[in-house]
């Protein structure tokens, strides 16, 4: 016997499964517009099963970019700029500050800027082909072993091993980057 509270239930979950595939299926062409509907369902699935795999790459990835995020976030959190000028000493035989190139490119702005993009300095090819911008992780990851990260660079700079040299000469370099 039907009663009324069951059939409200039972079309309750009727509607309910309606509008959770309506749901997903808007999601599902918002997301994967590309193509025809037909395609859009194959692709929602490819994404979805890749999905899983991405983040399993990402997370095999050596301690490397996980080093580069904690300087930069120690940088941040705790260095100290004044210190990371004196640590800058190093770097001012080649690099000035206030917008001028010399043996290498100013580096007033340098945190956020795209890398080799200096009008008028000449980058080796390494340099130009690196691309992205300098963000802290970049610069920490280049400023450890300059050559390790571009192999033919014209930076003739050994590196900084010093992790705490880094950290405050990074928070040094994003105080001359706002
Ligand atoms: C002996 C000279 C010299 C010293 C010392 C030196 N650099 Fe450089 N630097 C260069 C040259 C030359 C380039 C261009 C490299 C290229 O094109 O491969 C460069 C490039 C760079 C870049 C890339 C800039 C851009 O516009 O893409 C950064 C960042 C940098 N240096 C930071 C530093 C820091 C920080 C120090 C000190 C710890 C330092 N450098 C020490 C000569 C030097």
């Amino acid at each position: 016997m039907f009663n009324t509270m069951t059939i409200t239930k039972a079309a309750g979950a009727v509607l309910g499964a309606l509008l959770f595939f309506l749901l997903g299926n808007w999601a599902a062409s918002a997301l994967y517009s590309i193509g025809g509907d037909a395609h859009g369902e194959a692709e929602a699935h490819a994404g979805m099963t890749a999905t899983p795999g991405d983040l399993l790459d990402s997370g095999e990835e050596d301690g490397a970019a996980e080093e580069q995020e904690e300087v930069a976030a120690l940088a941040l959190d705790s260095g100290d700029a004044a210190a990371g000028e004196k640590v800058f000493g190093k770097c001012k035989a080649c690099h000035k500050v206030d917008g001028a190139n010399a043996t290498g490119p100013h580096l007033d702005g340098v945190v956020g800027r795209p890398v080799a993009s200096v009008d008028g300095f000449a980058y080796s090819n390494g340099m130009v082909a690196h691309g992205g911008d300098w963000t802290l992780e970049a610069l920490n990851e280049f400023l450890i072993k300059p050559k390790a990260v571009v192999a033919d660079t014209k930076m003739a700079f050994a590196g900084l091993p010093k992790e705490q040299d880094r950290v405050d000469l990074l928070a040094y370099l994003q105080s001359i980057s706002n």
